[in-house]
Protein backbone atom coordinates (compact mmCIF):
# COMPACT_ATOMS: atom_id res chain seq x y z
CA UNK A 1 0.00 0.00 0.00
CA UNK A 2 1.20 3.33 -0.86
CA UNK A 3 0.16 6.76 0.31
CA UNK A 4 0.16 8.09 -3.27
CA UNK A 5 -2.57 4.91 -4.52
CA UNK A 6 -4.50 6.67 -1.24
CA UNK A 7 -3.72 10.05 -2.00
CA UNK A 8 -5.50 9.30 -5.76
CA UNK A 9 -8.32 7.99 -4.40
CA UNK A 10 -9.38 10.51 -2.04
CA UNK A 11 -9.07 12.86 -5.24
CA UNK A 12 -11.17 10.73 -6.93
CA UNK A 13 -13.81 10.64 -4.55
CA UNK A 14 -13.91 14.60 -4.13
CA UNK A 15 -14.26 15.43 -8.04
CA UNK A 16 -16.89 12.43 -8.51
CA UNK A 17 -20.46 14.13 -9.79
CA UNK A 18 -23.32 11.59 -10.85
CA UNK A 19 -25.90 12.61 -13.42
CA UNK A 20 -28.79 10.11 -12.78
CA UNK A 21 -28.80 7.37 -10.35
CA UNK A 22 -27.21 4.56 -12.00
CA UNK A 23 -24.34 6.54 -12.15
CA UNK A 24 -24.13 7.14 -8.16
CA UNK A 25 -24.88 3.25 -7.46
CA UNK A 26 -22.13 2.71 -9.87
CA UNK A 27 -19.90 4.84 -7.34
CA UNK A 28 -21.23 2.85 -4.12
CA UNK A 29 -20.39 0.03 -4.96
CA UNK A 30 -17.13 0.96 -6.80
CA UNK A 31 -16.26 2.56 -2.92
CA UNK A 32 -18.57 1.18 -0.44
CA UNK A 33 -19.90 -2.16 -1.68
CA UNK A 34 -19.17 -5.11 0.37
CA UNK A 35 -16.46 -6.39 -2.22
CA UNK A 36 -15.26 -2.52 -2.54
CA UNK A 37 -12.03 -0.77 -2.49
CA UNK A 38 -12.14 0.65 1.04
CA UNK A 39 -13.06 -2.67 2.69
CA UNK A 40 -10.17 -4.08 0.33
CA UNK A 41 -7.75 -1.02 1.74
CA UNK A 42 -8.77 -2.30 5.41
CA UNK A 43 -7.96 -5.94 4.70
CA UNK A 44 -4.69 -4.59 3.33
CA UNK A 45 -4.21 -2.99 6.13
CA UNK A 46 -3.63 -5.94 8.27
CA UNK A 47 -0.50 -7.03 6.66
CA UNK A 48 0.69 -3.25 6.59
CA UNK A 49 3.84 -2.96 8.97
CA UNK A 50 3.58 -1.45 12.32
CA UNK A 51 5.28 1.76 11.18
CA UNK A 52 2.74 2.30 8.96
CA UNK A 53 -0.34 0.81 10.08
CA UNK A 54 -1.55 4.25 12.27
CA UNK A 55 -0.78 6.50 9.29
CA UNK A 56 -2.34 5.02 6.89
CA UNK A 57 -5.37 3.85 9.05
CA UNK A 58 -6.24 7.30 9.53
CA UNK A 59 -5.94 8.01 5.96
CA UNK A 60 -8.28 4.66 4.84
CA UNK A 61 -10.76 6.54 7.46
CA UNK A 62 -10.65 9.73 6.22
CA UNK A 63 -11.59 8.09 2.25
CA UNK A 64 -14.04 6.38 3.90
CA UNK A 65 -15.59 9.72 5.41
CA UNK A 66 -15.18 11.36 1.99
CA UNK A 67 -17.23 8.84 -0.27
CA UNK A 68 -19.91 8.10 2.04
CA UNK A 69 -21.03 11.84 2.45
CA UNK A 70 -20.39 12.13 -1.61
CA UNK A 71 -22.98 9.40 -1.49
CA UNK A 72 -25.20 11.43 0.66
CA UNK A 73 -24.94 14.59 -0.69
CA UNK A 74 -25.75 13.36 -4.29
CA UNK A 75 -28.49 11.10 -3.70
CA UNK A 76 -29.80 14.08 -1.38
CA UNK A 77 -29.95 16.60 -4.40
CA UNK A 78 -30.79 14.33 -7.30
CA UNK A 79 -34.17 12.76 -4.93
CA UNK A 80 -35.20 16.49 -5.34
CA UNK A 81 -34.28 17.03 -8.62
CA UNK A 82 -36.27 14.01 -9.51
CA UNK A 83 -39.34 14.93 -7.17
CA UNK A 84 -39.30 18.63 -9.17
CA UNK A 85 -39.37 15.95 -12.54
CA UNK A 86 -42.43 14.21 -11.21
CA UNK A 87 -44.60 17.18 -10.37
CA UNK A 88 -43.79 18.22 -13.32
CA UNK A 89 -43.45 21.91 -12.59
CA UNK A 90 -43.09 24.26 -15.39
CA UNK A 91 -41.12 27.33 -14.12
CA UNK A 92 -42.78 29.53 -16.90
CA UNK A 93 -46.31 29.13 -15.85
CA UNK A 94 -47.83 32.36 -14.28
CA UNK A 95 -48.22 32.67 -10.53
CA UNK A 96 -51.29 31.74 -8.78
CA UNK A 97 -52.98 35.15 -8.63
CA UNK A 98 -54.77 36.12 -5.54
CA UNK A 99 -58.31 38.15 -5.55
CA UNK A 100 -58.26 42.08 -5.12
CA UNK A 101 -60.20 43.19 -2.44
CA UNK A 102 -62.87 45.94 -2.91
CA UNK A 103 -64.15 49.00 -1.32
CA UNK A 104 -67.28 48.40 0.36
CA UNK A 105 -70.46 50.18 -1.15
CA UNK A 106 -70.97 51.83 2.32
CA UNK A 107 -67.52 53.37 1.93
CA UNK A 108 -68.27 54.12 -1.86
CA UNK A 109 -70.84 55.74 -0.94
CA UNK A 110 -69.69 57.78 1.71
CA UNK A 111 -67.13 59.00 -0.17
CA UNK A 112 -68.52 60.17 -3.08
CA UNK A 113 -71.50 61.90 -0.64
CA UNK A 114 -68.33 63.84 0.89
CA UNK A 115 -67.07 64.73 -2.25
CA UNK A 116 -70.14 66.02 -3.50
CA UNK A 117 -69.91 68.77 -0.23
CA UNK A 118 -66.39 68.99 -0.14
CA UNK A 119 -66.40 70.77 -3.09
CA UNK A 120 -68.39 73.16 -2.13
CA UNK A 121 -66.49 74.47 1.01
CA UNK A 122 -67.79 71.74 3.53
CA UNK A 123 -65.04 70.49 5.67
CA UNK A 124 -64.89 66.59 7.45
CA UNK A 125 -65.41 66.44 10.94
CA UNK A 126 -64.86 63.33 12.84
CA UNK A 127 -65.76 62.43 16.34
CA UNK A 128 -65.89 59.30 18.39
CA UNK A 129 -68.58 56.38 18.36
CA UNK A 130 -68.78 56.23 22.96
CA UNK A 131 -70.36 59.56 23.62
CA UNK A 132 -71.49 61.53 26.36
CA UNK A 133 -75.40 62.66 27.20
CA UNK A 134 -74.15 65.99 27.24
CA UNK A 135 -73.22 65.86 23.15
CA UNK A 136 -75.22 63.61 22.24
CA UNK A 137 -78.92 64.39 23.63
CA UNK A 138 -78.11 68.06 25.75
CA UNK A 139 -76.45 70.05 24.34
CA UNK A 140 -78.61 69.53 21.41
CA UNK A 141 -81.79 70.48 23.46
CA UNK A 142 -82.88 67.15 24.24
CA UNK A 143 -83.32 67.09 27.94
CA UNK A 144 -83.41 64.51 29.99
CA UNK A 145 -87.13 64.03 30.06
CA UNK A 146 -87.93 65.26 27.23
CA UNK A 147 -90.01 62.98 24.62
CA UNK A 148 -87.70 63.31 21.52
CA UNK A 149 -85.42 60.87 23.74
CA UNK A 150 -87.68 58.25 22.72
CA UNK A 151 -86.99 58.78 18.92
CA UNK A 152 -83.58 57.42 19.69
CA UNK A 153 -83.39 54.34 21.04
CA UNK A 154 -80.16 54.24 22.79
CA UNK A 155 -77.65 51.98 23.81
CA UNK A 156 -76.54 53.23 27.31
CA UNK A 157 -73.61 51.69 29.45
CA UNK A 158 -75.21 50.31 32.20
CA UNK A 159 -73.34 51.48 35.23
CA UNK A 160 -73.07 55.21 33.89
CA UNK A 161 -75.79 55.83 32.04
CA UNK A 162 -73.70 58.96 30.97
CA UNK A 163 -71.81 57.14 28.37
CA UNK A 164 -73.57 55.95 25.42
CA UNK A 165 -73.11 54.77 21.98
CA UNK A 166 -74.28 57.31 19.52
CA UNK A 167 -77.46 57.53 18.11
CA UNK A 168 -76.36 60.16 15.21
CA UNK A 169 -73.49 62.14 14.29
CA UNK A 170 -74.87 65.32 15.55
CA UNK A 171 -73.04 65.04 19.04
CA UNK A 172 -69.56 65.58 16.90
CA UNK A 173 -71.09 69.13 15.45
CA UNK A 174 -71.84 69.99 19.10
CA UNK A 175 -67.90 69.31 19.83
CA UNK A 176 -66.51 71.63 16.96
CA UNK A 177 -69.33 74.44 18.12
CA UNK A 178 -67.78 74.09 21.46
CA UNK A 179 -63.99 74.57 19.97
CA UNK A 180 -64.36 76.67 17.14
CA UNK A 181 -65.85 80.18 16.31
CA UNK A 182 -67.83 80.76 13.25
CA UNK A 183 -67.89 80.54 10.12
CA UNK A 184 -68.10 76.94 10.50
CA UNK A 185 -68.48 74.32 7.60
CA UNK A 186 -68.46 70.71 8.35
CA UNK A 187 -69.84 67.59 7.49
CA UNK A 188 -69.46 64.69 9.90
CA UNK A 189 -69.81 61.03 8.43
CA UNK A 190 -69.61 58.16 11.12
CA UNK A 191 -71.43 54.66 12.24
CA UNK A 192 -74.50 55.21 14.67
CA UNK A 193 -75.90 52.70 16.79
CA UNK A 194 -79.73 52.60 18.16
CA UNK A 195 -81.53 49.70 19.53
CA UNK A 196 -83.53 48.45 16.85
CA UNK A 197 -85.01 45.70 15.64
CA UNK A 198 -82.75 44.06 12.79
CA UNK A 199 -84.72 43.70 9.86
CA UNK A 200 -84.62 43.71 5.95
CA UNK A 201 -84.88 48.01 6.23
CA UNK A 202 -83.36 48.71 9.64
CA UNK A 203 -80.42 47.64 11.59
CA UNK A 204 -78.89 48.73 14.86
CA UNK A 205 -75.68 49.78 13.53
CA UNK A 206 -75.59 52.46 10.55
CA UNK A 207 -74.14 55.36 8.91
CA UNK A 208 -74.73 58.65 8.48
CA UNK A 209 -73.72 61.98 7.59
CA UNK A 210 -74.20 64.97 9.03
CA UNK A 211 -73.88 68.59 7.64
CA UNK A 212 -73.05 72.10 9.03
CA UNK A 213 -73.49 75.56 8.54
CA UNK A 214 -72.59 78.54 10.65
CA UNK A 215 -72.26 81.99 9.31
CA UNK A 216 -73.60 85.44 9.40
CA UNK A 217 -76.98 85.50 7.61
CA UNK A 218 -77.70 81.84 6.66
CA UNK A 219 -81.05 81.28 5.68
CA UNK A 220 -83.34 78.19 4.91
CA UNK A 221 -83.34 79.21 1.38
CA UNK A 222 -79.33 78.29 1.66
CA UNK A 223 -80.08 75.43 2.91
CA UNK A 224 -82.28 73.95 0.37
CA UNK A 225 -80.18 74.98 -2.72
CA UNK A 226 -77.46 73.36 -0.87
CA UNK A 227 -79.55 70.07 -0.99
CA UNK A 228 -80.75 70.32 -4.52
CA UNK A 229 -77.36 70.44 -5.70
CA UNK A 230 -76.57 67.98 -3.31
CA UNK A 231 -79.03 65.36 -4.43
CA UNK A 232 -78.76 66.17 -8.02
CA UNK A 233 -74.87 65.65 -8.01
CA UNK A 234 -75.56 62.32 -6.21
CA UNK A 235 -78.44 61.12 -7.87
CA UNK A 236 -78.72 62.35 -10.77
CA UNK A 237 -80.27 65.58 -12.71
CA UNK A 238 -82.98 65.06 -13.18
CA UNK A 239 -83.75 64.08 -9.18
CA UNK A 240 -86.47 66.45 -7.59
CA UNK A 241 -86.40 67.35 -4.32
CA UNK A 242 -89.15 68.55 -1.85
CA UNK A 243 -89.83 69.37 1.81
CA UNK A 244 -91.95 68.69 4.37
CA UNK A 245 -92.39 70.10 7.57
CA UNK A 246 -91.09 68.02 10.18
CA UNK A 247 -90.25 68.44 14.21
CA UNK A 248 -86.29 67.63 15.58
CA UNK A 249 -85.31 69.35 18.94
CA UNK A 250 -82.29 71.17 17.83
CA UNK A 251 -83.78 72.62 14.44
CA UNK A 252 -86.36 75.42 14.26
CA UNK A 253 -88.09 75.20 11.22
CA UNK A 254 -87.21 71.62 10.72
CA UNK A 255 -88.45 69.63 7.56
CA UNK A 256 -87.48 66.22 5.58
CA UNK A 257 -86.64 66.43 2.95
CA UNK A 258 -87.90 63.84 -0.17
CA UNK A 259 -86.42 62.81 -3.33
CA UNK A 260 -87.98 61.72 -6.50
CA UNK A 261 -87.99 58.27 -6.41
CA UNK A 262 -84.81 56.46 -8.68
CA UNK A 263 -86.46 53.64 -9.31
CA UNK A 264 -89.99 54.06 -11.18
CA UNK A 265 -88.58 57.84 -11.85
CA UNK A 266 -91.56 59.22 -9.65
CA UNK A 267 -94.48 57.23 -11.43
CA UNK A 268 -95.19 55.08 -8.40
CA UNK A 269 -93.52 51.50 -7.90
CA UNK A 270 -93.24 49.47 -4.65
CA UNK A 271 -89.80 51.00 -2.94
CA UNK A 272 -91.79 54.66 -2.87
CA UNK A 273 -94.65 52.63 -1.48
CA UNK A 274 -96.51 54.24 -4.66
CA UNK A 275 -96.07 57.87 -3.74
CA UNK A 276 -92.80 58.74 -6.55
CA UNK A 277 -91.10 60.07 -3.19
CA UNK A 278 -88.46 58.74 -1.09
CA UNK A 279 -87.53 60.42 2.19
CA UNK A 280 -83.74 60.72 2.46
CA UNK A 281 -83.10 63.35 5.30
CA UNK A 282 -83.88 65.46 7.81
CA UNK A 283 -82.66 69.07 8.66
CA UNK A 284 -83.85 72.56 9.60
CA UNK A 285 -82.33 75.75 10.86
CA UNK A 286 -80.40 74.99 14.18
CA UNK A 287 -81.81 76.57 17.22
CA UNK A 288 -80.81 79.25 18.95
CA UNK A 289 -80.77 77.48 22.20
CA UNK A 290 -78.35 75.26 20.72
CA UNK A 291 -75.61 77.89 19.52
CA UNK A 292 -76.14 79.00 23.14
CA UNK A 293 -75.53 75.93 25.11
CA UNK A 294 -71.69 75.75 23.26
CA UNK A 295 -71.13 79.64 23.62
CA UNK A 296 -71.92 80.76 19.97
CA UNK A 297 -73.86 83.99 19.73
CA UNK A 298 -77.13 83.03 18.54
CA UNK A 299 -78.52 87.05 18.62
CA UNK A 300 -75.88 87.11 15.66
CA UNK A 301 -75.29 83.76 14.00
CA UNK A 302 -77.36 81.35 12.09
CA UNK A 303 -77.17 78.39 10.49
CA UNK A 304 -78.62 75.07 9.05
CA UNK A 305 -78.11 71.27 9.61
CA UNK A 306 -78.84 68.52 8.11
CA UNK A 307 -78.71 64.29 8.41
CA UNK A 308 -79.11 61.39 6.33
CA UNK A 309 -78.22 57.80 6.52
CA UNK A 310 -75.72 56.47 4.52
CA UNK A 311 -77.68 52.71 3.74
CA UNK A 312 -80.88 53.90 2.29
CA UNK A 313 -79.19 56.33 -0.12
CA UNK A 314 -77.17 53.45 -1.23
CA UNK A 315 -80.15 50.68 -1.68
CA UNK A 316 -81.45 53.30 -3.89
CA UNK A 317 -78.34 53.90 -5.79
CA UNK A 318 -77.52 50.14 -5.94
CA UNK A 319 -81.01 48.78 -5.78
CA UNK A 320 -79.98 46.87 -2.78
CA UNK A 321 -83.44 45.56 -1.18
CA UNK A 322 -82.06 44.43 2.44
CA UNK A 323 -79.88 46.40 4.44
CA UNK A 324 -78.28 43.56 6.51
CA UNK A 325 -76.26 42.51 3.11
CA UNK A 326 -74.02 45.60 4.22
CA UNK A 327 -72.94 43.87 7.61
CA UNK A 328 -72.92 40.18 6.25
CA UNK A 329 -69.63 40.64 4.34
CA UNK A 330 -70.84 38.12 2.15
CA UNK A 331 -68.07 38.16 -0.73
CA UNK A 332 -71.12 37.02 -3.62
CA UNK A 333 -72.53 40.55 -2.23
CA UNK A 334 -69.22 42.49 -2.05
CA UNK A 335 -67.12 41.31 -5.04
CA UNK A 336 -70.35 43.06 -7.11
CA UNK A 337 -68.92 46.45 -5.83
CA UNK A 338 -64.92 45.74 -7.48
CA UNK A 339 -65.36 47.62 -10.47
CA UNK A 340 -66.28 50.45 -9.08
CA UNK A 341 -62.24 50.51 -7.01
N1 LIG B 1 -79.59 64.02 13.86
C1 LIG B 1 -80.81 63.73 13.19
C2 LIG B 1 -81.09 62.25 13.25
O1 LIG B 1 -80.21 61.48 13.46
C3 LIG B 1 -80.80 64.15 11.75
C4 LIG B 1 -80.80 65.64 11.60
C5 LIG B 1 -79.61 66.31 11.57
C6 LIG B 1 -81.97 66.35 11.52
C7 LIG B 1 -79.58 67.68 11.46
C8 LIG B 1 -81.97 67.69 11.38
C9 LIG B 1 -80.79 68.38 11.34
O2 LIG B 1 -82.17 61.81 13.10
Amino acid sequence: MEKKELDGLLKEISSFSASNSSELEEFRIKFLGKKGIIRGLFTKLKDANQKNRKEFGQLINNIKERAESKFAGLNNSLAKSSSREKKNIDLSMPGVSFPNGSRHPISLIRAEMCGILERIGFVISEGPEIESDWHNFTALNIPEYHPARDMQDTFFIQTNPDILLRTHTSPQQIRVMESSDPPIRIICPGRVYRNETISARSHCIFHQIEGLYIDLEVSFADLKQTLYYFAQALFGDNTKIRFRPSYFPFTEPSAEMDISCLICKGNGCSVCKHSGWVEILGCGMVDPAVLDNCNIDSTKYTGYAFGLGIERPAMLKYQIDDIRLFFENDRRFLDQFKTTL
